[in-house]
């Protein structure tokens, strides 16, 4: 069997040095993954002026997998987030983001085990903003909601709970105020949880989940929800089990195209200085050696993730820990078992 190739962006700030920590770590645990390295984010714009460089996007069309670091996006003015335009040029229309108490690592909760399935395309995020007068004082987000979009996530989202072998599913909403649009989501999602009978489904207004995430995590198992909605309470789950730095996630396409990367942002306060915490890139990783069937491999690289994380001298110092990239990559690859 020819191993596949992956696109590696390794991205912006401390990009770089977790991408390497990550390379070396699924070589060690056996994953067999030929890179091929792609620029995206401010790099590319200083090498190319373009934050996403065509050969980039033929490198992913080509290969149809690939492994993301973290891209500095510019607030407000400068160009649109490469991240977003990524999901939107290959209809990697599912988010998904498992979050999973790590013993050891410092959090307020031990019990939690859930998963965020976010729409990833449409929503607020579909790019339909303008100024509704000339001297703009006023501008307009339009939130596109598709029967479409919302049938085709929330099948994902059964589907991926009969996979894992998930009992529920909880779709969020805000359908009390936003009548159509979530509306529309809110019934086809009871219409699609019809066709899936061995799976519990129910629903909850997004400030209600809020607070019930923080209250009693325990209770959720598999989270479907909108762009908006999945983009912040995924970083509020992530908070539940230690922080962004732990966390990873995987963007799935219909068309095979999937991408997986590190939700953390470039973190410029530490780039260069080799302490970053390569965890959500490597956990992003051992998503896709399951996802292209390295089963064996990505069960080794989680075992060697928990053992060092498990230990304050192996992990690293956004933990609490004592260890840098180098030395905390090291103890992962000594303690696969
Ligand atoms: N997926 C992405 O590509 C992505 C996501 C979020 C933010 N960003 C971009 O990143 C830049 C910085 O954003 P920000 O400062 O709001 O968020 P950030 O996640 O980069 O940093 C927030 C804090 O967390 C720390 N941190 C983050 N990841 C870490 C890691 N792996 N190890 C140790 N500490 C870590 C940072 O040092 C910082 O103190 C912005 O340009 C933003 O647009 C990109």
């Amino acid at each position: 069997m020819t191993n596949p190739t992956a696109t590696l962006i390794e991205g912006d700030g401390i990009g770089p040095e977790i991408a390497a920590a990550t390379v070396r770590a699924i070589a060690a645990a056996g994953g067999a993954i030929t890179w091929e390295r792609a620029d995206a984010g401010a790099g590319a714009v200083e090498k190319h002026r373009d934050p996403l460089p065509q050969a980039t996007i033929d490198s992913i069309k080509k290969n149809q997998l690939a492994l993301k670091g973290p891209l500095a996006t510019p607030s407000g003015g400068g160009y649109r987030s490469v991240n977003v335009t990524l999901r939107q040029q290959f209809d990697l229309y599912a988010n998904v983001r498992p979050v999973q108490t790590i013993p050891g690592v410092p959090s307020r909760f031990t019990n939690v085990d859930l998963t965020i399935v976010r729409e990833n395309t449409e929503d607020l995020y579909a790019g339909v903003e303008h100024y509704i007068d000339s001297r703009r004082s006023a501008a307009e987000s339009i939130a596109i909601i598709t029967r479409f979009g919302s049938e085709r996530i929330i099948v994902y989202a059964f589907e991926y709970a009969r996979r894992m072998e998930r009992k529920k599913v909880t779709l969020v909403h805000k359908a009390n105020i936003l009548k159509l649009s979530n509306g529309l989501f809110l019934d086809t999602g009871r219409d699609v949880a019809k066709r899936y009978p061995d799976i519990e489904f129910d629903d909850m207004i997004v400030d209600a989940t809020a607070m019930k995430l923080v209250l009693m995590p325990e209770r959720f198992d598999v989270i479907v929800t909108m762009n908006l909605f999945g983009d912040i309470l995924s970083d509020l789950t992530a908070g539940l089990v230690g922080g962004l730095g732990v966390a990873p996630a995987a963007n799935i396409g219909d068309a095979g195209c999937a991408m997986f990367e590190a939700v953390h942002g470039t973190a410029p306060d530490i780039a260069g200085k080799g302490i970053a915490n390569p965890t959500g890139l490597m956990l992003s990783a051992a998503m896709l050696l399951d996802h292209v069937g390295q089963r064996d491999a990505a069960a080794r690289l989680r075992k060697g993730i928990k053992a060092a994380l498990a230990n304050p001298e192996t992990r690293t110092g956004d933990l609490g820990g004592k260890a840098n990239t180098q030395q905390y990559t090291d103890a992962v690859i000594r303690l696969f078992g």
